[in-house]
């Protein structure tokens, strides 16, 4: 593996007001279902329990291997300290998938996004214990950093897995794929990059292979779902489904 400079190292004073990681910005922090800019947000905070280890690892960690959001653009490459394919985290929970895939492969990096602190501070403690170089977080909402931060084809690959599958009918507004959020993240992805969505909510499912079959910037890798790739982990949740019978559907789709 290419031998990752410390995050910090490589960041000048021009580039400190991006990287420079702070506390979250959404501690405990009840928002409303619209942004100050208009879009729904696809996540609500909850007064979850965040434990010590969880907290700590936010207040030691964070500055390390947080990176501000910032209304500018993100230049990944200083961020990450090398040039090497850049993969999207939308929504790492708290974060096994993340490390896991990180680890497995240490010639990409990971720039994985969460609102949720638990989950951050979860993630942190995974990168600090298993020593991993590759991941750079941002807990802030993806509709925005993408919008403000991800330059255009700067990306190789988005994972989105399981994202928040918002079951009742009057809350699938608040669902994270939808037409016009997937036509705003394939400009950011480079041509031959990739989107992978996976959701174990059979009418999630559907409505999102109908929205990345009907991007005229995404070609389907299959033919309909997609086999679950080998790099993602089944995670313990995942298990448990599969044993009872539920199903999981993996979309994978390449920009042309
Ligand atoms: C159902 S969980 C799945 C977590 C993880 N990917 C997994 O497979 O276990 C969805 C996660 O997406 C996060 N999320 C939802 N909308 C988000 C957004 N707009 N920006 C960042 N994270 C978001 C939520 O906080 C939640 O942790």
């Amino acid at each position: 593996m290419t031998e990752l400079p410390k995050p910090g190292k490589h960041h000048n004073a021009a580039s400190a007001q991006a990287n420079v990681a702070t506390r979250a910005d959404y501690c405990g922090v009840i928002l409303p279902e619209r942004s100050d800019r208009g879009h729904i947000r696809s996540f609500v905070l909850r007064q979850g329990r965040v434990s010590p280890a969880q907290q700590r690892a936010c207040d030691t960690l964070l500055p390390r291997y947080g990176i501000q959001y910032a209304t500018q653009l993100l230049d990944l490459t200083q961020a990450f300290g090398r040039d090497a394919p850049k993969i999207l985290e939308i929504g790492f929970g708290m974060g096994d998938s993340t490390a896991a895939i990180a680890l497995a492969h240490p010639e990409n990096d990971c720039l994985a996004l969460e609102v949720h602190t638990p989950g951050v501070g979860s993630l942190l403690n995974l990168i600090d214990a298993q020593q991993i170089g590759n991941i750079r977080i941002i807990q802030h909402d993806a509709v925005e950093v993408l919008r403000d931060m991800i330059a255009k084809e700067a990306l190789d690959g988005v994972h989105i897995f399981f994202p928040d599958p918002w079951h009742k009918t009057r809350h699938n507004k608040r669902r994270l794929i939808q037409a016009p959020f997937i036509a705003q993240l394939v400009q950011k992805i480079k041509p031959g990059g990739y989107i992978h969505a996976a959701t174990d909510w059979q009418d999630y499912a559907r409505q999102a292979l109908a929205v990345l079959s009907a991007e005229p910037l995404l070609e389907n890798t299959a033919a309909g779902y997609a086999p679950r790739p080998d790099y993602r982990p089944l995670t313990k949740f995942e298990q448990r489904g599969l044993r009872l019978g539920h199903g999981v559907w993996d979309m994978v789709f390449r920009r042309v």
